[in-house]
């Protein structure tokens, strides 16, 4: 596979910066759903008393009035793991670490989007060369940075096309795993970008999955780079460090 090994944060004018940015961003957004979660908190028990007054009154109360509480709940509660992620993707020391068959993970999140590729007509492989050790890793987390970068690769080739996923190990002490797609792939102009936090080319793209998908990986001591397919989509690649008491994970 041939790679032009474009690596996000080396296009920085400077690297210094560019991490003193990162750890703004860390305290900004630890604090940040701090102060969301307090409101939200308040919203969440008033809902719960305004509904145990609806119950109180003498007329039932409507299905459809039911119906939108249920909206509401659903809604609080995905704000608050929205929020409870950013307040682990904050603190890197957060990081529930142990002992991970990467290929699992890698197993689990391409099941998860089998159905939607299937959906769209793109045809879905999944490579693992040899046996991968194990690594230390927090396999919530990894997981997430994974499906962040594939539904990225779903949403770029839109239809009707190929996205190879692909886990081998490196020589010495690392692995890495290639998400390859057959997507209209990133100018050279926007590769610098695609990292940075709220940059987006999407309608209704909030442009932090990839920013996320990398701190994860750069918390384990690992990064992810892009690079160009040969067939002129784009290929992500996680790089992460195989721990000193490794183990086979078959
Ligand atoms: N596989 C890909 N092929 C082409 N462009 C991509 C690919 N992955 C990411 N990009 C570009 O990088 C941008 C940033 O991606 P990122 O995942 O951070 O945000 P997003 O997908 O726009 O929004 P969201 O926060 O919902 O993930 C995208 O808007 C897109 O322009
Ligand atoms: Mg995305």
């Amino acid at each position: 596979m041939e790679r032009t090994g474009t690596r996000s944060r080396g296009e920085d004018v400077s690297f210094l910066a560019a991490e003193e940015k990162r750890e703004f961003l860390s305290r900004l957004l630890a604090r940040m759903a701090h102060e969301i979660r307090n409101p939200l908190s308040s919203l969440d028990i008033h809902v719960q008393l305004v509904e145990e007054d609806l119950l109180k009154l003498s007329q039932p109360v409507p299905s459809k009035v039911i119906g939108r509480f249920d909206v509401i709940r659903g809604e609080l509660r995905r704000l608050d793991t929205i929020v409870e992620q950013f307040l682990r993707l904050a603190s890197p020391s957060s990081l529930k670490l142990e002992t991970v068959a990467l290929s699992e993970i890698v197993t689990h999140v391409t099941e998860l989007l089998k159905p939607e590729a299937e959906a769209r007509k793109i045809s879905f492989k999944t490579q693992i060369s040899g046996s991968l050790p194990s690594i230390r890793a927090d396999r919530a987390q990894l997981t997430q940075a994974l499906l962040n970068v594939l539904i990225n690769a779903l949403q770029a080739v839109e239809k009707e096309g190929r996205i190879e996923v692909h886990a081998r190990r490196l020589k010495s002490k690392w692995l890495e795993v290639a998400i390859q797609d057959s997507g209209p792939g990133i100018p050279i102009e926007k590769k610098g970008a695609i990292f940075e936090p709220y940059f987006s080319t999407k309608r209704d793209g909030s442009g932090i999955g990839l920013w996320i998908a990398q701190q994860i990986a750069l918390a384990h001591g690992g990064d992810i780079l892009v690079s160009d397919a040969p067939s002129g989509g784009a290929v992500f690649t996680f790089v992460l460090r195989i721990d000193d008491a490794e183990g086979a994970d078959g």
